[in-house]
């Protein structure tokens, strides 16, 4: 080519019309920017589900890696330019390596848009080969599956593919999970089989893939066939995946955006041909301005455009010319390379079957360059709505990240990622971002994936019979209904096993007590005494004082005299400091214990529970024992004038701030609840009318054999260890007593199998007690939860791998995910009876709670809200925390008790105004 080659002037001016749409001023670009993350802001949203272009799919990969994943793993990669399959042998450690070896197979075009079994078949056919080249056909590997393409995930091992895009079309895939799909496709065959375990995107894949490099890599980047990227996002901004704490990588595919059509004014009537003539049309309208496999199409619909004018190849459109999908990526990384003279321009041309003169040449060159130039232009300036969006999330003035990058775009194109890096620069002058080039594809950062997830998939299938589904949630509301309806039945209560107790409370609060009483609270993890002021003046107020008095285990365990004593002489004690021993107060007495009454002041033992173990009391009445350690003393004087549960005192608590409050719930040490019940359906009381609080006393449930098929070898263990084998078997899978010695027991299990700290089992974790419901909740807060999980094994002088820790929290999760889980389905049949009673369609109702599993477990409040309105969707149910535990309740017990007996005589003299206007009211809540 002669270097004088130069276009006449009225050729430049028409090129120069054709290409202006293409170059993008800068305040076009910071245009996209912040659309573009306003786009991602809207797709993290709830409302959002469905409808968002950017979909911001979470990926249930919560951490990058950290050098102590290891195992061999297959892994597909499916969805880039190659398909291709490899073995991942990563070693951890001091010498820690990754060792690949891949095989590329095709895909043929009709298998990519035939049918979805065809293409799964083939996917199959091909692992074969290499399992057979590989000599490793026998060993079922945990597989890691890159599909590069918009997967909703509802955890690491499933993927609904939402939609197929770039040049894939099979049929009968979108919508179904391609997990599934695979596995359906290896039973077909039936020549081996895989452990599928992960399924990743490619931005994921190669952001892990990099991250194992360079701990700072927090996002992913694929600017290739595709175009798409991936970044850890906090958790909190997460709307639709459960839980605060950490983080979770999201796929943003963004390849999407624009679809809303918010930047149709920058797309140019060649966009639009490429998009009407590609597989998807209106779909992926910035993919298909931005990504390899799109650029050669719109620089072949120019140059028809350009043909069409008479500026190129003499005005003769080639039958070349029209092919669709011949100017590659390739080619247009070649044409555009600055050391190729335009002699080899032409040669490129000439391959491509377009027979062009220098100043064809001339032109071509420069329409790819415009075109790569905008791509890489548009693709930063997405790229700097990402890091600066993670910027904000860590609150800093500048920000340091490194993105992991992969694609042919990005790799062979010669300019493309110094215009993509300028352009973030410009466009995000606050960060300073290292690309760093994934040079070993997603296969590893799929595998890293993989090691991680497969330690959780062992420990799930280890657990298994702890998770729950619905359909067991169900079973068991049914069968704790009928155990209601027996306790409640003269003729079964004395068989049943859940004894659905009559508490003689017949109301929740209703405003009008008052008076000056003293409360006990015994049984759960605090024995507190307390002073309960009830005033009555404009409006209701209580004032509270209290004092917490330890109880030894000497003492729960001795003689019942001992220990009514004991509660006898820091009453005294109270009584003292509050300087009112001269005075006979009414107490309430918080006994959180199964006891049988036949009036309010009155509670026989059935049976001790928890810690408890005072002989001579079962079978005894508490309030007679507790009056005879009082008089023996005879410094003090006192009025025992109720006796309530936990789960009673609670519902009143609760029922001072909510009127609808109709169940009280615990969740503690121990685990009960109680409900307001109609009158006509209670045997064991006289009376039709009204209605009486039970308490179901539900920690018996099972007792009769009926939970046998849910309950594991470790909650046996654990009752054969308690101080009451065969009885409260519920509670012993629910309770925080014994949770933390449930996580103790498989932690020693599964270390005894080499599944945890290489085997190693010190004396202190062997010993009884020393794993504690508190380090339950402490290992499940998800940010410092695994600090958490060091610290505490470390204490139990085991020396635990990052591995260990995640391990360990995920059996905290699945046993405190049971606990939730139980009490949602007891709790839900106690909810559907309410709805029964009072013949409603929905229920509205308040639940009152206490009990510190509850109030301190980081995610059981949350968890157990949520399956409840699952397992019983057509209620309404607000859960009121009680804020100031069971002696309030009591004392508004007590409060309305003391007045009755003290009002009894006189109001026999009362006119029937006062009457009405004081007694009947108290006369209705008893
Ligand atoms: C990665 C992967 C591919 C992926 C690709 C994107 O490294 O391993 O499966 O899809 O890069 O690049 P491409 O240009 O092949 O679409
Ligand atoms: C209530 C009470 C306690 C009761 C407890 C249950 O608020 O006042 O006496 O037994 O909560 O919780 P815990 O976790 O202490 O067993
Ligand atoms: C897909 C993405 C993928 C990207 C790069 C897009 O078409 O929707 O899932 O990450 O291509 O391969
Ligand atoms: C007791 C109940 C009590 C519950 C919660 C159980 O062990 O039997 O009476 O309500 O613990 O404290």
């Amino acid at each position: 080519c002669p270097k004088s080659s130069i276009l006449l002037a009225a050729q430049r001016r028409r090129l120069d019309a054709a290409l202006a749409p293409f170059l993008l001023a800068p305040d076009t670009l910071r245009e996209v920017r912040d659309k573009m993350r306003a786009e991602l802001e809207y797709g993290l949203k709830r409302e959002a589900q469905g409808k968002a272009t950017v979909k911001m799919l979470p990926t249930y990969v919560c951490g990058t890696p950290d050098g102590t994943e290891k195992g061999k793993f297959l892994a597909l990669d499916l969805g880039g330019t190659n398909f291709r399959v490899l073995l991942v042998k990563i070693k951890s450690g001091r010498k820690r390596s990754v060792q690949m070896y891949n095989k590329i197979f095709a895909i043929p075009l009709e298998i990519m848009q035939g049918t979805g079994e065809e293409l799964f078949d083939h996917i199959v056919q091909c692992i074969a080969e290499f399992l057979e080249y590989m000599g490793i056909k026998g060993a079922c590997l945990p597989l890691g599956f890159t599909f590069s393409f918009p997967c909703r995930q509802a955890s690491i091992d499933k993927g609904t593919l939402v939609g197929w895009t770039k040049g894939f079309k099979a049929t009968d895939c979108e919508g179904e999970d391609v997990v599934d799909m695979l596995r359906e496709a290896i039973r077909r065959r039936n020549e081996f089989d895989l452990d599928i375990v992960a399924v990743v995107n490619d931005t994921v894949g190669t952001m892990m893939t990099c991250g194992y490099e360079d701990p700072n890599c927090e996002i992913g980047l694929i600017a290739g066939t595709g175009s798409n990227v991936c970044y850890m996002e906090d958790m909190k901004n997460i709307e639709i995946v459960e839980g605060n704490e950490g983080k979770m990588c999201i796929n943003t595919e963004w390849g999407a955006f624009g679809d809303n059509g918010c930047i149709d004014h920058i797309r140019t009537k060649y966009d639009r041909e490429v998009d009407e003539g590609s597989l998807n049309p209106g779909k992926q309208r910035y993919e298909k301005m931005t990504s390899g496999m799109y650029l050669g199409e719109i620089v072949r619909q120019i140059l028809i455009d350009l043909t069409k004018q008479g500026l190129l190849f003499r005005g003769h459109i080639s039958e070349s010319l029209r092919k669709r999908g011949i100017f590659e990526t390739k080619f247009l990384s070649q044409i555009e390379s600055d050391r190729l003279a335009l002699l080899q321009v032409r040669r490129i041309l000439q391959q491509l079957g377009l027979d062009s003169t220098c100043e064809d040449s001339i032109i071509v060159k420069e329409v790819c360059g415009v075109v790569s130039r905008r791509a890489a232009r548009l693709c930063g300036a997405g790229l700097a709505a990402i890091v600066e969006k993670k910027r904000e999330n860590r609150g800093v003035e500048h920000l340091q990240i490194t993105v992991g990058v992969d694609g042919t775009l990005y790799k062979l194109h010669p300019h493309f990622s110094t215009v993509l890096r300028e352009t973030v620069k410009e466009l995000a002058p606050q960060c300073d971002v290292t690309f760093l080039l994934s040079e070993d594809g997603s296969g590893k950062g799929a595998a890293l994936i993989t090691a991680v997830a497969k330690r959780l998939h062992n420990i799930d299938k280890y657990l298994y019979a702890m998770r729950l589904s619905d359909e067991t949630l169900l079973d068991v509301m049914a069968r704790f209904r009928r155990e209601m309806k027996n306790g409640l039945s003269r003729d079964f209560n004395p068989t049943a096993a859940v004894k659905m107790l009559p508490t003689f409370v017949r109301s929740i609060p209703d405003g009008s007590e008052k008076g000056d009483f003293i409360a006990l609270d015994l049984g759960g993890s605090y024995f507190r005494i307390l002073r309960v002021k009830v005033s009555h003046e404009k409006k209701q107020t209580v004032q509270m004082e209290s004092e917490i008095y330890n109880t030894p285990e000497d003492i729960m365990h001795g003689s019942g005299t001992r220990l009514f004593d004991h509660v006898a002489e820091c009453l005294g004690d109270f009584m003292e400091k509050q300087q009112i021993k001269d005075k006979k107060l009414p107490v309430g007495f918080t006994f959180s214990f199964p006891c049988r009454q036949t009036k309010l002041d009155e509670g026989i033992l059935i049976t001790w529970t928890k810690r408890f173990k005072a002989s001579g009391v079962e079978g005894a009445d508490v309030v007679k024992l507790l009056n005879k350690a009082i008089k023996k003393r005879g410094d003090y004087d006192a009025d025992i004038m109720a006796v309530v549960n936990d789960t009673v005192g609670t519902m009143m608590t609760c029922g001072f701030d909510d009127q609808r409050c109709e169940v009280g719930l615990i969740i503690g040490t121990g685990t009960n609840a109680c409900y307001m019940e109609e009158m006509r359906h209670i045997d064991l009381v006289e009376g039709d009318e009204g209605r009486m609080c039970i308490n179901t006393e539900w920690g018996a449930f099972g007792d009769d054999g009926s939970l046998e098929d849910i309950r594991t070898e470790f909650d046996r263990e654990i009752d054969r260890g308690s101080l009451n084998p065969g009885k409260q078997l519920f509670e012993k899978m629910v309770s925080g007593l014994y949770m933390g010695e449930l996580v103790r027991l498989i932690l020693v299990k599964m270390a005894k199998e080499g599944l945890l700290f290489e085997g190693r089992i010190t004396p202190e974790l062997l010993t009884k007690g020393k794993f504690e419901t508190k380090h339950v909740s402490a290992i499940e807060k998800s940010k410092e939860g695994l600090n958490k999980a060091k610290e505490i094994l470390t204490r139990l002088g085991v020396e635990p791998s990052h591995e260990d820790c995640i391990a360990v929290q995920h059996v905290c999760t699945i046993v405190s995910f049971r606990s939730a889980n139980l009490v949602a389905s007891t709790l839900g049949a106690i909810l559907n009876q309410l709805r029964d009673n009072k013949g409603v369609g929905r229920l509205r109702t308040t639940v009152g709670v206490d009990g510190s599993l509850y109030k301190m477990h980081p995610q059981y409040a949350r968890r157990l809200h949520k399956t409840t309105r699952r397992l019983v969707p057509d209620s309404e149910v607000r859960f009121l925390l009680s804020e100031s535990g069971s002696g309030k309740g009591a004392a508004m017990v007590t409060a309305v008790a003391y007045r009755r007996t003290s009002s009894s005589w006189l109001h026999l003299f009362l006119p029937l105004q006062a009457d009405q206007s004081g007694c009947c009211k108290f006369l209705s809540v008893f």
